[in-house]
């Protein structure tokens, strides 16, 4: 694991988002699989000024997202499909067919699990963009998941649901269950981008980097796998 030590936020965007712009030059058809989260906003906006830049294009690039949430609908102001599209598939290049995001509304949710555990199967994603959750989870990959997990329904909890209330009118409101890419999906990535900035990671970040490799705290999986950049900033650092 690589890990990398910047100063603030904006500094963070700008160096993940140069491992991102050197691997589309480097091959423009790549397969990236993207996660959504406050963490990568900044990411996706300097990628969105890449591409105004005529820097880098996305017209052959396929993306799959790590998860969505049940329930909901993909128009809602909070969906990860619309998430996606608001912070990066609206500005940039992207052909629609080429997007991938799980669909969590429907009857039949085991159904839609196969379906996208299909897609991902067949795809060879070369870089996984990655957040982290205060309690450790990758996805919606939460404590206690096992590693050979594949796309599959989650309850999310208690922590999780209270993090991620912020978006919605209230914690009611927050989804119960998420569709999301498994351990074993995610870790099929050639390479692996994780990026934590703010106080609020500080303890999920010194778990990371300095605990053991454990089911109970899902991103410490990462450590079993050899190609993974891990950026932090000062804040998320401060208890290492
Ligand atoms: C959500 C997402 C994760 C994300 C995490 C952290 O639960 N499913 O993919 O990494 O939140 O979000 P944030 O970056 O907003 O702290």
């Amino acid at each position: 694991m690589k890990i990398v030590e910047v100063n603030d936020y904006q500094e963070l965007s700008k160096v993940a988002a140069k491992v991102v712009i050197d691997l589309i030059k480097a091959k423009p058809n790549c397969t990236l699989g993207l996660a959504t989260g406050s963490s990568p906003i900044g990411l996706y906006q300097n990628l969105i000024a890449a591409y105004n830049k005529k820097e880098i294009s996305f017209k052959d690039i396929k993306t799959y997202n790590l998860d969505e949430y049940c329930n909901l609908d993909i128009n809602h102001s909070q969906s990860y499909y619309t998430f996606m599209h608001e912070n990066l598939f609206n500005h940039v290049d992207i052909k629609e067919e080429n997007i991938h995001i799980p669909v969590g509304n429907g009857s039949d949710l085991n159904k839609l699990c196969d379906e996208y555990n299909e897609l991902l199967h067949k795809a060879s994603i070369d870089l996984q963009v990655l957040g982290i959750g205060g309690n450790g989870h990758i996805g919606f990959n939460e404590p206690g998941t096992s590693f050979d997990q594949e796309t599959f329904i989650v309850k999310l909890t208690e922590k999780t649901r209270e993090d991620n209330k912020r978006f919605f009118n209230s914690i009611d409101e927050v989804p119960t269950s998420a569709i999301t890419m498994g351990i074993k999906n995610i870790m099929q990535a050639k390479t692996i981008l994780l990026v934590a900035s703010g106080k609020s990671k500080a303890e999920a970040v010194k778990a990371l980097i300095k605990g053991g490799v454990t089911e109970t705290f899902p991103a410490s999986v990462l450590k079993n796998h050899k190609d993974v950049i891990v950026i932090v900033d000062k804040e998320a650092a401060s208890l290492l």
